[in-house]
């Protein structure tokens, strides 16, 4: 199948109350771990592309293994850029294929984050792509920062309506207490700020800095409207604490696929996991 856009998926998903995993990948396993999890669960499936996977890979290179993937399988696959950094960066992966983009113009004023998603909108929707933006500070694990700062990162509920109301934007990235990369304590999700914003805003939500969440939050948090989850950090754990057992174990490997091949397996793993908790299995 050709790629499908992630609009397309999340109006299905907000029907029917589940969420679409979104996975970052930086490598061919990484893809084919998404490929193989989805397949297996019979899910559609989000493969996202950050800034350092496409200074990693290169661009080209992850267009090219997303369409692959998407061309040999039988379950939607859609490529989507993860926090696209400027109007340029948007415009260059639509030309590329990709069938989705993230502006995330979070860390600007509210006028000038809806001027630059405007933007984006423009061109995204003369050649059918989808635009995610992002309202609210969704900070890092290791920015050292206090409650009351924290608290001021979060998404405002008016403001994520006036920011839709004068976008028209598909799907919106808000903060409400998550945040990217490993957590030190439990997170702690607010899920009234969610309910609000739901309330108000008639588009699906994205969850980011979704790894290191508890089950039970993400279950409510898609209960509650959230129809796409992000998952990096889990990935890369499982990926990476893979490789480390297998060289711990056999210090004189030098066959990467006897490397590589189990790490992919555990990010599998992981990823099927994943769909099953957010409700995806059989909506393929
Ligand atoms: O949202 C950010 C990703 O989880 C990590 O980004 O690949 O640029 O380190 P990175
Ligand atoms: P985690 O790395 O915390 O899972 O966050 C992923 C993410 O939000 C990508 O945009
Ligand atoms: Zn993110």
């Amino acid at each position: 199948m050709a790629l499908v856009t992630v609009a397309e998926l999340l109006r299905k998903a907000e029907l029917s109350k589940y969420a679409v995993g979104a996975f970052n990948c930086n490598n061919m396993e990484i893809v084919q771990a998404i490929i193989a999890a989805a397949e297996a669960e019979q899910a559609p499936v989000i493969i996202q592309a950050s800034q350092g996977a496409i200074k990693y890979a290169g661009l080209e290179w992850i267009v090219g293994l997303a369409k692959l993937a998407a061309a040999q399988t039988n379950v939607p696959v859609a490529l989507h850029l993860d926090h696209g950094t400027s109007f340029e960066q948007c415009v260059q992966c639509i030309g590329s294929g990709f069938s989705s983009v993230m502006i995330d113009g979070s860390q600007y004023p509210l006028e000038e984050n809806i001027a630059l998603t405007n933007r984006v909108l423009a061109v995204a929707r003369a050649v059918g792509v989808s635009v995610e933006a992002e309202l609210g500070k969704i900070g890092g694990t290791e920015d050292d920062i206090t409650v009351d700062e924290k608290d001021a990162m979060l998404t405002e509920p008016q403001e994520a309506k006036t920011f839709v109301d004068r976008t028209g934007v598909e799907s919106l990235a808000v903060a409400i207490g998550t945040a990217h990369g490993q957590y030190r304590g439990e997170p702690k999700l607010d899920f009234n700020r969610l309910k609000k914003i739901k309330e108000l805003v008639k588009i699906p939500i994205v969850l980011h800095g979704s790894s290191g969440v508890p089950d039970e939050a993400i279950k409510e948090a898609i209960a509650l409207g959230v129809s796409k989850v992000n998952i990096d950090t889990n990935i890369r754990e499982a990926f990476t604490n893979a490789t480390r057992q297998v060289l711990n174990e056999k210090p004189n490997e030098i066959d990467p696929r006897k490397v590589l091949g189990p790490a992919r397996e555990a990010a599998t793993a992981v990823i099927r996991e994943k769909i099953r908790i957010f409700g995806t299995s059989g909506k393929a």
